[in-house]
């Protein structure tokens, strides 16, 4: 005799949706998106079928349709030319640059949307790295000063929340100082916690045209083959600061999800990067495999994993298919 039959749970669909334990919910999303020059312009990433780099007043129809389908946060990626690109990124704190520049049109547009912004170097440097490169070497220190200034030079835009994706060590305890010092004692801080040396980020360095022109970036991200050092990021950054811990790539770091989780009472975001979802968009047009349901298997097993916030570039598409 059977006496425990598991399968009792899953007799049909009511009971299955009454046990179910993890939901993903159009709350969960953050937006992406990538701006360009220009009025009327519309550029799809030719890796990322379905994603375009956006000029501001397109990239502020995107915003409002998206609030109509129920995503209220985005995180915006200016798309620069390369005469906007020089050694100490001085591009990111120009106020009357693009990216300042609609980043407050955004804000007074939409009060009630959140409005996240990166803060590395990369898309601003010449030398294509997330920090001050001297000598053929990134130099952790000058380059908090850049990015400290970076972030105010954001959150005088009105922004909410600064996503600081360098990873120099310290930088989200100067970035809050550097905060607070402003008067943006508000303004929150999404920490690139864990942010591995990654080359699911193809395709968005192409979106961005911001791959490194030397070398890589494994002296600042992390090795994929290590979780503990996920745990020192994080203690740091919980001491630093910071009010959300985000884990990236997502799909093949579950298992840090997963530890920050258990181990920190931040929330945890999930940063579904840009090779995943082409990965997905490529198996899917190929008819390999069906693209829809293997969007919905993932973002859940990001929520599974311990994730609270999903950074992804399926957010919209899910919200029109999820559509009530
Ligand atoms: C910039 C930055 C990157 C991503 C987000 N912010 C690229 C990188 O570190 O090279 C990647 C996002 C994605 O692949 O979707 N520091």
């Amino acid at each position: 005799m059977i006496t425990n039959r598991p399968r009792r749970n899953r007799k049909s669909e009511a009971i299955r949706n009454l046990i179910q334990e993890n939901h993903v919910t159009v709350n969960d999303f953050i937006f992406p998106l990538f701006l360009i020059e220009g009025k009327n312009q519309k550029s799809e990433v030719k890796s990322m079928p379905g994603i375009y780099r956006l000029s501001p007043d397109l990239l502020l129809k995107e915003i409002e349709s998206c609030m109509k389908l129920g995503i209220m946060t985005f995180d915006v990626f200016p798309s620069l030319a390369d005469k906007f690109k020089d050694k100490t990124a001085s591009e990111s704190t120009n106020k009357n640059g693009l990216y300042l520049k609609t980043l407050t049109l955004i804000k007074k547009k939409f009060p009630e949307a959140c409005i996240m912004t990166d803060v590395a170097m990369d898309p601003y440097s010449s030398d294509g790295h997330d920090g001050l490169v001297k000598n053929g070497e990134i130099v952790n220190d000058e380059t908090l000063e850049i990015l400290g200034r970076m972030a105010v030079a954001q959150a005088e835009c009105g922004i909410d929340i600064i996503g600081p994706s360098d990873m120099m060590d310290g930088r989200v305890g100067y970035i809050r100082e550097s905060l607070d010092q402003a008067g943006f004692s508000n303004v929150s801080i999404m920490s690139y916690t864990a942010k591995y040396a990654s080359a699911f980020y193809g395709p968005f360095r192409d979106a961005l045209d911001s791959a490194p022109k030397f070398g890589d970036k494994k002296t600042y991200q992390m090795n994929p083959a290590n979780s503990k050092e996920a745990l020192i990021e994080a203690q740091l950054d919980l001491e630093e600061g910071a009010d959300f811990l985000m884990v990236k790539p997502a799909l093949s770091y579950l298992d840090v999800i997963k530890d920050l989780n258990a181990n920190f009472d931040l929330p945890i975001a999930a940063y579904n990067v840009s090779g995943e979802y082409a990965m997905v968009k490529a198996a899917a047009a190929k008819g390999w495999i069906d693209g829809d349901r293997v969007r919905d298997e993932i973002l859940l097993s990001m929520k599974r994993a311990g994730a609270s916030v999903i950074l992804t570039y399926f957010a919209k598409e899910w919200a029109l298919k999820h559509k009530k």
